[in-house]
């Protein structure tokens, strides 16, 4: 049974289609319409919906609850248990209109309106979670809602007015009470016929066994488009979100172990202390509620060739951790990806985590997407470098490459081709570009076209050489600096 608080009420669901989504059952079956359907694929923000959920005493939090905006769109109702799910509905205090909403008014941030549930939810989001939020903070916290009529600026202002001169609201007053109500229902057993949710690694394994064709999920970002987007139902979903072994993070001596069905929200601190030239990559991995759902086991299981962190993980030389239940396996990332879509687990296999080497502090990595969106969306292009020089010299090069071929894919010639040669020669990035302009024949669609694709590639390279080069770096900033970031962006 799900278990759950819709705003101020307790909800128990024990019969209901395994792919209900979250914005179905508001809209169709609370007939709580304010929560909008723009694109039902996670990309507008309309269907913005916010989860509150205890927070675990070990993080010594100053509240008692953590408040994440996610995309309704994408979301099974197994996401929901023990949870309060707040809705627009519910943010005024009788007839006063919460901060956030008043903030919006004041500062005229809606004209069509359709867009502005949607970015209300994603402020109070902010509002719940954030002292005096900076401009950019703000923006972090919108770039999963589209607007097509307002225009952002006067949205942003809002947000920051409001987050800024912050006052206490009837969510934090009755906290303490709403987080006993959540631990209470949280207890329960949450399986139901069409929805598995397994504790062990011999519980998954039985279940899969039993059902081989049930979907697999752990933030649903994806396996919900095949629901939203082609029309298909799963009869059985099996949900990892009570698997520990999958939703934890271990900081080992030698590299970050990141559990499989681990959100992208959770990971946050610790893959940018240890990894920080991936900050870029991450923040523009689609944007804050598909953060707080989406894992890196999913991104990866998918096999998608356009996902954005398998290029960082082949690049870094990542190892995925594999289990059936009896027998756990490793595989380097390298020989993950086999063909479009296809991947070395087995029917019976799932990703139990995945294990990123620490790189010397020396190793000059760089991960650069290149995508039509800032945020939120699918790379044309993405390319990982992970670069390792000793007294000028190549020592190893290992590169990621997503968006250019069926799989993501490295390019093992770099690095035989490029070993012990000077990093500083012009001969050099020659012999890198010719390698990577032959490396692959990309296809053409709607995001790119091949020639597009294999000039970005050899562009890419191009950057590269010249940001890790000690003698063009000076040229590197003043001809070829691309903006890494949106404050860099407005500042240009
Ligand atoms: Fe567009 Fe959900 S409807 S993100
Ligand atoms: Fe019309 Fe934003 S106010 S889409």
């Amino acid at each position: 049974m799900i278990s759950f608080l819709l705003n101020n009420d307790i909800i128990h669901i024990s019969q209901a289609r395994a792919d209900l989504t979250l914005l179905e059952y508001l809209r169709e079956q609370k007939n709580l319409t304010g929560t909008k359907e723009g694109c039902a694929s996670g990309d507008c923000g309309a269907c913005t919906v916010v989860l509150a959920e205890v927070v675990s005493p070990n993080n010594t939090p100053k509240r008692n609850l953590q408040y994440k905006a996610i995309n309704s769109c994408v979301t099974f109702l197994s996401a929901l248990h023990g949870k309060q799910l707040i809705t627009v509905e519910h943010l005024q205090d009788e007839k006063v209109l919460h901060p956030v909403q008043q903030s919006l008014v004041d500062h005229h941030g809606s004209q069509c309106g359709f867009c502005t549930p949607g970015f209300i939810m994603s402020m109070f989001a902010l509002y719940q979670q954030q002292e005096q939020p900076d401009r950019e903070t703000v923006i972090q916290a919108l770039s999963g809602n589209l607007c097509r009529c307002t225009g952002y600026r006067p949205i942003i202002d809002a947000a920051l007015s409001a987050c800024q001169n912050k006052q206490i609201d009837k969510f934090e007053q009755a906290e303490i009470q709403t987080a006993k109500r959540l631990e209470e229902i949280k207890s329960q057993n949450i399986s139901t016929d069409n929805l598995l949710v397994p504790t062990s690694r011999q519980e998954l394994a039985a279940a899969k066994a039993k059902y081989p064709q049930a979907g697999i999920f752990a933030g649903s970002t994806d396996l919900a488009l095949q629901v939203t987007q082609q029309l298909k139902s799963f009869d059985k979903l099996i949900a990892l979100s009570a698997m520990p072994d999958l939703n934890q993070l271990v900081e080992q001596e030698l590299g970050l172990l990141i559990g499989a069905a681990l959100p992208f929200g959770k990971m946050e601190s610790s893959l940018l202390k240890h990894f920080p030239e991936l900050s870029e990559l991450f923040w523009r991995f689609a944007a804050t509620p598909i953060r707080n759902q989406a894992s890196l086991g999913g991104n990866v299981a998918n096999g998608s060739p356009i996902g954005d962190m398998p290029p960082a993980l082949l690049a870094l030389n990542a190892v995925i951790h594999i289990d059936n239940g009896l027998q756990k396996r490793s595989i380097a990332a390298s020989d993950f990806f086999l063909d479009y879509r296809k991947t070395a687990l087995y029917k019976s296999e799932w990703i139990e985590a995945i294990f990123i080497p620490y790189t010397d502090h020396k190793n000059l990595v760089r991960a650069y997407k290149v995508s039509k969106r800032y945020e939120d969306d699918i790379s044309a292009v993405c390319a990982v470098f992970n670069l390792q020089i000793i007294d000028g010299k190549v020592r190893n090069i290992n590169a990621g490459f997503g968006g250019v071929a069926a799989i993501p894919a490295t390019v093992l010639e770099l690095n035989t081709q490029l070993k012990g040669k000077s990093w500083s020669s012009s001969e050099t990035f020659d012999i890198g570009k010719d390698i990577l302009k032959q490396a692959f024949t990309p296809l053409d669609d709607v995001r790119a076209s091949k020639m597009y694709r294999i000039s970005m590639l050899t562009n890419l390279w191009k950057r590269f050489w010249l940001e890790t080069n000690q003698s063009t770096q000076k040229i590197a900033t003043r001809v070829v600096h691309i903006p890494l970031l949106r404050k860099e962006i407005r500042h240009a």
